[in-house]
């Protein structure tokens, strides 16, 4: 009797209890999207072993939409997606993948093609049918102010819980109105922080929009406290992979990180809760990509049940010392060189406040290195080094 209660008193059920995983399309395709080279990606996400390890959304990003037809439902382009989006969210399902899809709360999106203001109602309904699962729904084109924002993005959030189908709200306005304040209230279940990311480690003083790996960092670092289990701050896509690409991610100076960088970057978003996107060309990776992305102890971290983003508790030029506890009693803690060179580091845990003895695993080696209360190694420029204490012993 009191599970019924409970059940009949739950809250609305959790969409998105552990950030989502998958695969976007922007920063490899741009707007140069197809339902053919989309199968292509999914079934590439299914035999690289991706989907295994968690990644389980192929997002359309924009470029998808070909207008409205004459009852002002919004169709597909016909040249791209000839089969329909809802034959393509059939590919999906039938491969145990999920289909996200984009729009914008303005009449245009941000690469200029049909957008939902004042068809909120409809287009939710027609993502439903099309048996979507997810919205990331973009700002350009629409005022700057906030309560404009906030009205735009719950009357999108009020239609997808009208719509008859579970999807998931991503609110994409770059973190430029605070939206970690407001976005679950209007029905988001993550928001973006900042700006694009682009395939660079940091931005140069000269540049103005698009963000590098540590500029993101330091920006969704300090909004630990609004995220938890359905509720994620979104630190845009991955970049491991990409490689200089020319494309979205190469504007901007953005002319490609080093494997180290690529390997902080997922690091990083992992202990953040960030929702994990990867972006480059999962049918040519690399190993140094695939062992990246497919780093199953660190995704472990981001999908932990607790859903706590982890907290800096070091900061000087060089290191940046972050925690993050985890359902199970164990703590991460990572460990990022933000100078250029090699660095020797030489923790005691105590300085993070964790005063137990530990036995360390190194999520990177994949082993258990040691036991006690310190760490010291080296670490390379740029590096993440990712620690799982487990307690042993009390002080
Ligand atoms: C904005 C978003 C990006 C991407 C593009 C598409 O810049 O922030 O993530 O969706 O629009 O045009």
């Amino acid at each position: 009797f009191l599970v019924l209660l409970n059940n009949l008193f739950a809250q609305d059920k959790l969409l998105a209890p552990t950030p989502p995983m998958g695969w976007m399309s922007w920063n490899f395709f741009a707007d140069n999207i197809n339902e053919k080279e989309l199968k292509k990606m999914a079934d590439a996400m299914v035999s690289s072993g991706m989907a295994k390890a968690g990644y389980n959304y192929i997002f359309i990003d924009d470029g998808w939409q070909g207008g409205r037809d004459n009852k002002n439902n919004m169709i597909a382009d016909p040249v791209k997606f000839p089969s329909g989006i809802k034959a393509l969210s059939k590919y999906m399902h039938d491969r145990g993948l999920k289909l996200g899809i984009y729009s914008d709360a303005a009449q245009l999106t941000c690469a200029g093609y049909t957008a939902s203001l004042g068809f909120e109602e409809q287009d939710a309904k027609t993502f439903a049918s099309w048996d979507i699962d997810y919205l990331k729904y973009d700002y350009c084109h629409a005022p700057p102010d906030s309560n404009t924002a906030k009205i735009r993005y719950k009357a999108m959030g009020d239609a997808l819980k009208k719509s008859g189908r579970e999807i998931i709200y991503g609110v994409c306005e770059w973190g430029e109105r605070q939206p970690w304040y407001w976005a679950a209230n209007t029905g988001g279940q993550l928001w973006r922080t900042t700006h694009d990311v682009r395939d660079k480690w940091k931005m140069r003083l000269t540049e103005t929009w698009g963000m590098g790996i540590l500029d993101i960092l330091d920006i969704n670092v300090k909004l630990h406290e609004y995220a938890g289990p359905g509720r994620w701050n979104d630190a845009d896509m991955l970049i491991a992979g990409l490689y200089g690409k020319k494309g979205p991610t190469g504007d901007g100076g953005g002319t490609g990180c080093t494997d180290a960088e690529y390997q902080s970057q997922f690091s990083l978003w992992a202990m953040m809760n960030s929702p994990l996107y990867a972006s480059n060309d999962l049918r040519n990776m690399n190993d140094a990509t695939k062992k990246i992305l497919l780093n199953d102890e660190v995704i472990a971290l981001n999908q932990d049940a607790l859903g706590k983003q982890a907290i800096k508790k070091i900061s000087d030029s060089v290191w940046n010392v972050f925690v993050k506890p985890l359902a199970n009693g164990d703590i991460a803690v990572a460990v990022l060189n933000r100078s250029n060179m090699l660095q020797t580091c030489n923790i005691n845990f105590s300085e993070l406040g964790l005063n137990d003895k530990y036995e360390i695993r190194d999520l990177w080696l994949h082993q258990i290195i040691g036991k006690g209360k310190k760490w010291k190694g080296t670490v390379l420029p740029h590096e993440t080094k990712i620690f799982r204490l487990k307690i042993t012993g009390k002080p």
